[in-house]
């Protein structure tokens, strides 16, 4: 985007709050009397993770990742990298990733089997955003705060070029 220009509000601050609330009540209900590892994707999902883990009333440890998309033009390739792995053991754990946005789902893909594998006690997702009309894989989002349309999605979390994650609500970039 060569001269980006930040379109109208699409879901506000207080909205996003609310949400938390409403998935976490969801979440303690789910997990009631068990111990919960959430698990955030950086960089998006701090905004969202902090948010939400206010709401969760569980016994909770957190745990974050980050990954990266192998070259430029990879990415449906569903090749994720590890740029920065977990520090707990997740095995036998109940572990809930936390995400900015699901989009080709080939990221949470790739993690979940990642976690499978090392014999993580159950897995779930917990997304912000779900933009469902880009998916290349199934992959079941078991908590999702709210659907987008296919635009470039910018604020509380989701970056263009680093850029737009501080922006205190939910938007999209459109060419000047
Ligand atoms: P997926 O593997 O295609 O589902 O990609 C998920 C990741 O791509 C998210 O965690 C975001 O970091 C990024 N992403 C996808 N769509 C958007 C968007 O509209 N704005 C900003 N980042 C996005
Ligand atoms: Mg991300």
């Amino acid at each position: 985007m060569a001269n980006e220009v930040i379109g109208t509000v699409l879901i506000t601050e207080d909205e996003i709050k609310a949400k938390a609330v409403e998935l976490g009540e969801i979440i303690t209900n789910d997990f009631a009397g068990e111990e919960v590892i959430l698990v955030g994707i950086l960089r998006g999902s701090v905004p969202w993770m902090a948010e939400l883990m206010k709401r969760i009333n569980l016994s909770m440890k957190i745990d974050f990742m980050a990954c990266s998309s192998y070259g430029a033009d990879t990415k449906s390739s569903g090749q994720v990298k590890i740029v920065k792995d977990l520090e707990f053991d997740i095995s036998g754990k109940n572990v809930i990733i936390v995400e900015d946005i699901v989009d080709s789902g080939l990221t949470l893909k790739y993690l979940k089997g990642y976690m499978e594998a090392r014999n993580v006690g159950s897995v779930r997702i917990c997304t912000l955003l779900d933009k469902p009309s880009r998916r290349k894989v199934d992959i079941h989002v078991d908590y999702s705060g709210f659907k987008v349309d296919d635009k470039f999605i910018v604020g509380y979390g989701l970056d263009y070029d680093q850029k737009y994650r501080n922006l205190p609500y939910i938007t999209y970039l459109e060419e000047e």
